[in-house]
């Protein structure tokens, strides 16, 4: 019998674990577990650091719903889904448009809306029009892709986040014409603080962070043959546009409400304007989004 000790506990996992017949699983799972130990060495973590995490971790699990994702918010604040993003954009064969976020608000099932329809049904705010195209990498305009949008009212809140979360307003889904035109009305959004009222907030308090995100307009862009974007635009101007909480913003992603754009379809209203490219499709070790609806990680398997 081997003794197991602080120098030989690592090797002692990793070679229980060597017989994960998955060669990916077994080598993500090598890696966790070496940095995990190398961190608690690093640091070297008292019993109780390692229960109080236990219990943050149990916390953020219990603050899961169908409509509240405490996971995806840990992951967003400590920077992994930007990461994550960031790793993936890295893996384009063509070049495209930077992802970003998709973040804890995103629902399937949208409505289906027609070009030109506002998705801000009950608020009385001023409308912005957004519009573009879908282009591919060589500019081209891709006919018949799915645009999802979600975003904040000029309140900075969600729909999710207003007294009864099931019903769905400022959010639709749009087709782009046969020259891969979108465009829509919405409301100017307001930069808002992450929800804060659970762990995570506990610890963005703890680290003196602000905890707001800037004002944005969420993306999901889809096509047959392309590859799937998730991403957001920034509205420039924004007092937080430097200092997002959960780092998505990027420079390429930052736009602004201009007036008197006659290049706007709708060109009484204010406009937002930006063309998203997508490469194409590329064979992907793991496919996937960097988020998902709350509502289906937290449905059972099987
Ligand atoms: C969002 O943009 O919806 C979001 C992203 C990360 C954390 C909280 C909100
Ligand atoms: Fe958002």
């Amino acid at each position: 019998m081997r003794a197991i000790d602080e120098s030989t506990i690592t090797d002692a996992v990793l070679e229980q674990m060597s017989s994960t017949s998955d060669a990916r699983l077994k080598q993500v799972m090598a890696s966790l577990v070496r940095h995990l130990h190398a961190f608690a060495r690093e640091v070297d973590v008292t019993p109780g650091e390692w229960l109080a995490g236990i219990r943050f971790l149990t916390e953020v699990g219990q603050k899961c719903t169908p409509f509240r994702q405490e996971f995806i918010l840990l992951s967003d604040t400590l920077g992994i889904s930007s990461l994550v993003n960031a790793l993936h954009d890295r893996r384009a064969t063509e070049s495209c448009t930077k992802s970003s976020l998709l973040g804890p608000f995103y629902r399937q099932d949208a409505p289906v809306m027609k070009l030109g329809e506002s998705i801000a049904t009950k608020s009385t705010a001023p409308q912005i029009c957004v519009y573009g195209k879908v282009v591919d990498s060589a500019g081209k305009g891709i006919p018949n892709a799915l645009v999802q949008v979600w975003e904040p009212d000029e309140t900075g809140n969600y729909d999710l986040q207003k007294h009864d979360p099931s019903e769905m307003d400022l959010r639709g889904c749009f087709r782009t014409d046969s020259g891969g035109r979108y465009y829509f009305r919405a409301v100017c959004p307001l930069g808002y603080m992450i929800p804060m009222d659970g762990p995570v907030g506990d610890m963005i308090r703890a680290q003196g962070r602000h905890g707001y995100r800037p004002a944005h307009i969420h993306f999901l862009i889809g096509a047959p043959g392309y590859r799937e974007l998730v991403t957001a635009l920034y509205i420039s101007g924004d007092d937080h546009v430097e200092s997002d909480t959960v780092f998505g913003v990027t420079e390429s992603l930052i736009t602004t409400v201009k007036r008197n754009d006659f290049a706007s379809p709708l060109p009484t209203l204010p406009s937002l304007h930006y063309d998203f490219q997508l490469a194409a499709a590329s064979p992907e070790l793991i496919l996937g989004r960097v988020g998902a609806d709350p509502s289906q990680i937290t449905k059972k398997a099987g």
